[in-house]
């Protein structure tokens, strides 16, 4: 058992937290460029929100123990019984994600990598300019994926709209700074726990490059060898 003392304890690795701000700026950055017609900018942008979505998904995967999905991905009882420990008064604090926001981030994500997953198949209006691999489908195709980026672009919105609002809601209901800790990294527990698991720089540098990797080959439009 460790508590970290009033430094905290180490609960966000740099990757997940360096990832985190990235999208908290790419999202503005890629409605802008569409919004304003910067096609050519909107494509670099969404070419790295892609490489930013697989990277942590494998990190998912193969990270530290608080970004893994089977760490912090549990159940419908084990959201029910957070809910229930909820109401009756502060519940033992999650180191990471706790069952409910679980389900937020993996949303996000989701509706994330299904956003850069259509962009990439997308055309506009005219048939001028278009996603790398675009040429895969259908005219029809990539003109109805436009509205579908549309509207994922909108249903982001909403998700990172409840995302606040649960924040706010751990801020000023719950007096739980959830902010602080994905900025440094450490969070103050009242009572002593478990320092969780930080993943090796291989690791980093294996998913790094795997991620990088398939977004500059598709940037390319997918070429086979
Ligand atoms: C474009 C907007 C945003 C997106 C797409 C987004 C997405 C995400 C994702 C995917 C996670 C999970 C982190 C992980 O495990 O890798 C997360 C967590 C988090 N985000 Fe955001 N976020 C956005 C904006 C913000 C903003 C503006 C703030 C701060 C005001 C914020 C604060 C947080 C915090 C505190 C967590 C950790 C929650 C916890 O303790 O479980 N996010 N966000």
């Amino acid at each position: 058992m460790a508590s970290g003392g009033r430094a905290g304890t180490a609960i966000w690795d740099w990757p997940v937290r360096l990832v985190h701000w990235s999208f908290v700026l790419l999202v503005p950055a890629l409605w802008a460029s569409a919004e304003f017609g910067n096609i050519n900018a909107h494509r670099i942008l969404g070419l790295v929100m892609l490489g930013l979505v697989v990277f942590r998904l494998l990190w998912g995967l193969i990270g530290s123990e608080t970004a893994r999905f089977s760490q912090f991905v549990k159940g419908p009882d084990a959201v029910m019984a957070y809910l229930r420990g909820a109401r009756g008064g502060p519940n033992t604090p999650a180191v990471g994600h706790n069952p409910l926001g679980a389900l937020s981030v993996l949303a996000l994500l989701g509706l994330l990598a299904t956003q850069v997953s259509i962009g990439l198949f997308t055309q506009d209006v005219d048939g001028l300019e278009s996603g790398p691999l675009a040429y895969l489908v259908s005219y029809d195709t990539a003109d109805a994926a436009r509205g579908w980026h549309e509207l994922g672009f909108n249903l982001l919105l909403a998700l990172i709209a409840i995302h606040l609002a649960a924040i706010a809601y751990y801020q000023f209901a719950k007096r739980e700074n959830l902010v602080r800790p994905m900025i440094t990294g450490r969070r103050v527990f009242d009572q002593s726990v478990r320092a969780p698991m930080m993943a090796p720089i291989w690791r980093f540098a294996l998913c790094a490059s795997i991620a990088a990797g398939l977004a500059w080959w598709i940037g390319q439009s997918a070429p086979l060898p």
